[in-house]
């Protein structure tokens, strides 16, 4: 019997000695295969990036062989703004990335600062076809950027100057800190595009007063950014102040003024970076203090007064009185309007000089507007 289960024993042996001397045979054979058609492959996809490189269908997830195939690795993939403006970075991320700023001053490259018209909308823009007339013929010295509820999806078509210019958006709320919070959402994502040099916040009922060259040369020329701030003593102002903001904030540096702002690319990435006021607004100004009316005012008076002038560029009527400004439907735009508010005796200070150039956007106007507003524009707006 033993021989027998020996043999047996044996011939398991051999067999298992066998099978692992073709073992390592059969996978050597196996890697070369795999080898072969791994090569094959990033040849094959390596032809097809060359071909389709123009497209962008190249997958972030490929392989990162391809993508520096695909990546422009001279001083344009600093310079380039993202062709999609849609990311996944949360705000913390876009908020850090947004505050790079270059230290040597001089741009290596012929920089055109452009204009960035940054839409803090619910949903539609139902004025838009008078911005389009706006901008037509000026490309390259603007941008748009567009924050809407989240939920909301726009249908401009292609050739629209609004098309696909939505930025990653949340919910937001008039009066609390998520409004502040979809301005420097807005903010960030237009400074990162390198040209963007003046950003100016808008909402779905503004409208440009001026044409183009207007407004870009003010815009130019200012040597301070344009935010509404001011000491209103009252309860609308500093009765809005909570003395736990101290001593980041006291109540005689406490500011108002309407969020309408125009600011420049400096004091752009001083709100987007701000952390040492963002808390204090956050706990301590909630309604009925608005928080939209405050924070920026606030912030940017106590950092760099020197560096606004203490009004907004954007036009509004609260000659009516209440809680709300005016909001002009189809009647009231008629040449008369446009008399009273162009020409309306305005005066301010531009650059520390007296001015009577004041206003460059107006607001409140409701989609019933756009139709005499277009028909009048040339004569009283300077375009369309
Ligand atoms: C803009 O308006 C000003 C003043 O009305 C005019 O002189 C200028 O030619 C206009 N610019 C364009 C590009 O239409
Ligand atoms: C508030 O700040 C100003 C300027 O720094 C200072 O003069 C004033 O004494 C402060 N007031 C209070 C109540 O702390
Ligand atoms: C704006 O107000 C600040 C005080 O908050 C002041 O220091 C600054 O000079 C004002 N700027 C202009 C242009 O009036």
């Amino acid at each position: 019997m033993q021989p027998r289960v020996s043999s047996i024993e044996d011939g398991k042996d051999s067999t298992a000695r066998c099978q692992s001397r073709i073992f390592p045979f059969n996978l050597l054979k196996f890697f070369a295969i795999f080898l072969v058609l791994g090569l094959g492959f990033s040849i094959l996809s390596m032809y097809m990036t060359r071909y389709f490189t123009v497209q962008n269908v190249v997958p972030v997830t490929r392989t990162g062989f391809q993508l520096c195939l695909h990546e422009p690795n001279n001083i344009d993939r600093w310079i380039k703004p993202p062709s999609s403006l849609m990311h996944s970075m949360n705000d913390e991320e876009l908020f850090w990335r947004a505050s790079l700023v270059p230290h040597v001053k001089k741009y290596p490259f012929r920089r055109v600062p452009k204009v960035a018209f940054m839409f803090l909308t619910r949903g539609p823009l139902p004025l838009y076809p008078i911005w389009e007339k706006f901008l037509d013929g000026h490309e390259g010295l603007y941008s748009i950027y567009v924050h809407s509820l989240p939920s909301y999806r726009p249908t401009f078509s292609p050739t629209s100057k609004f098309y696909q210019r939505q930025i990653p958006s949340q919910v937001t709320e008039w009066g609390r800190m998520s409004m502040c919070d979809a301005e420097r959402r807005l903010l960030a994502n237009a400074l990162l595009d390198i040209s963007n040099e003046w950003f100016v916040l808008l909402s779905e009922s503004c409208i440009p007063f001026y044409n183009f060259s207007i407004i870009y040369n003010y815009l130019r020329r200012s040597r301070q950014s344009f935010v509404g701030a001011f000491d209103d003593p009252g309860p609308h102002g500093r009765g809005r102040y909570n003395a736990n903001m101290a001593p980041e904030v006291n109540i005689t540096q406490w500011r108002k003024g309407a969020q309408w702002f125009a600011v420049n690319r400096k004091l752009g990435v001083n709100i987007v970076e701000d952390t040492k006021y963002y808390p204090k607004f956050k706990e301590f100004c909630r309604p009925a203090c608005y928080v939209d009316e405050h924070y920026f005012p606030t912030m940017v008076s106590i950092e760099s007064p020197h560096l606004i002038a203490n009004r907004s560029i954007t036009w509004v009527d609260w000659s009516r009185g209440g809680a709300h400004p005016a909001t002009f439907g189809k009647a009231d735009i008629t040449e008369a309007f446009f008399t009273k508010v162009l020409e309306g005796g305005h005066t301010c200070l531009y650059n520390n000089q007296p001015s009577s150039l004041c206003f460059l956007f107006g607001r409140k106007f409701a989609p019933s507007a756009l139709e005499p507003l277009l028909q009048f524009a040339p004569k009283f707006l300077g375009f369309g």
